[in-house]
């Protein structure tokens, strides 16, 4: 049976964050409308500087909560004493990490042995060392806490259930293949359209910066780092032991003249002269009637993992895409030729936060 009372924490109250709180807003009201749901409260609420806590665990108000905890005068607390807090509440706690941020995620296995269970978009504990990842599950394991990370690939697409449902069930997963990024989605529909021809390399990915569709250095996005990180969780979950994201092949976007530019609008300023490079790389393709793709695979088998530009036909789903979207082909025993596929928005602050409300309803479902 469910808990009745749940104290929810939340770190990090920016893009994902903030629809996250308006989510969640709604829930406590929902549930409170029902006797038999569990009567969830948020007992703390945090950003880099800020920070809002009941030290007595009473709920915070939802009302104004943004300028409450902009104008809070209370100090900020370090992850240890955040830890001792949430692990004296006098209830279950669920600890919701927003941030993208690699201290906090260090301090997982922490926060599970202590029995705070954990759900968050944070790519950054499931990707980084292997070690990190076997002690998350060793701490959930010895408390009963539970850790679910849906919108670290592919935002609110229901990936990771997807891919543990397969592989619980018995199937036999042997390739993952798909479009990770919006970004990439973005910049290749654009400058390798299936119709016409598209822009040169260096206008399409001014334009997406401009649109907001990259980083704000778009070198964070073309290193490829972040559909290696999203790959890495993917494979570990099919059972490979991957050690890191840098731990296999790789394809960076950026030309190696402009890696150590000092700023995004000084690679930006200079891209169009190696916009030559990629213009090869398009024509190519187009001359076996094919599009160029950036992508991420596994090969479970083989356990081959790797990130970079594939050239697809243009009737494949893949070269199909639109706009900004991600899509994920699930090769398996059970699904034969034909992939299981789940495409839609990767990116954006009300769907990833959808997955992470999702999360928490299942922890809800499961903690007793
Ligand atoms: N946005 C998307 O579409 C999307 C999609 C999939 C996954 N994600 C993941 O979701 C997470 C959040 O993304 P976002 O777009 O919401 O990022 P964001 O807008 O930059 O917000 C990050 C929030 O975390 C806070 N923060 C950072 N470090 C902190 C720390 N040590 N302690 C407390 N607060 C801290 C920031 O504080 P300040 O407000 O003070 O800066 C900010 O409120 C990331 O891991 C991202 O990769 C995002």
């Amino acid at each position: 049976m469910a808990p009745k009372d749940v104290y929810i924490a939340v770190i990090g109250a920016g893009g994902v964050g903030k629809c996250f709180l308006s989510q969640l807003e709604g829930l406590t009201k929902r549930f409170s409308a029902n006797p038999s749901s569990p009567k969830l409260s948020l007992v703390f609420v945090s950003r880099s500087k800020k920070v809002l806590y009941s030290p007595k665990y009473t709920a915070l108000s939802y009302d104004n909560l943004a300028t409450t905890l902009a104008d809070s005068t209370q100090e900020p607390l370090a992850l240890p004493k955040i830890i001792d807090y949430l692990a004296a509440a006098p209830a279950k706690v669920v600890l919701v990490d927003n941030t993208s941020s690699q201290d906090v995620a260090d301090q997982y296995p922490a926060f599970l042995s202590k029995g705070i269970s954990i759900i968050t978009p944070n790519k950054k504990a499931f990707s980084g060392s292997y070690k990190l990842w076997q002690d998350i599950f060793a701490g959930a394991a010895s408390s009963g806490a539970k850790v679910y990370h849906e919108s670290s690939v592919g935002a609110g697409l229901p990936v990771i259930s997807t891919l543990k449902e397969l592989v619980d069930t018995g199937d036999e997963v042997t390739k993952i293949e798909g479009v990770f990024s919006g970004t990439m989605s973005f910049l290749f529909n654009s400058f390798a359209p299936t119709e016409g021809t598209g822009g040169k390399w260096s206008a399409e990915v001014k334009k997406a910066k401009e649109l907001g569709y990259t980083e704000p250095d778009p070198r964070d996005d073309l290193n490829g780092l972040d559909v290696a990180r999203k790959l890495t969780i993917l494979a570990r979950l099919s059972g490979l032991e991957v050690e890191s994201p840098t731990s296999f092949p790789v394809q960076s976007l950026i030309p190696k003249e402009l890696e150590s530019v000092a700023s995004g609008d000084e690679f930006l300023e200079k891209l169009p002269e190696f916009d030559s490079q990629m213009e090869e790389t398009k024509i190519a393709a187009e001359k076996e009637g094919k599009v160029v793709r950036f992508v991420g695979s596994i090969d479970v088998g083989t356990k081959q993992v790797k990130v970079g530009l594939e050239k697809f036909d243009r009737s494949h789903p893949i070269a199909a895409l639109k706009g900004s979207d991600n899509i994920i082909s699930f090769y398996t025993k059970r699904y034969g030729a034909n992939p299981l596929i789940i495409q839609g928005a990767g990116a954006g602050g009300d769907v990833t936060a959808m997955g992470v409300t999702g999360d928490l309803l299942k922890v809800l479902d499961r903690l007793s």
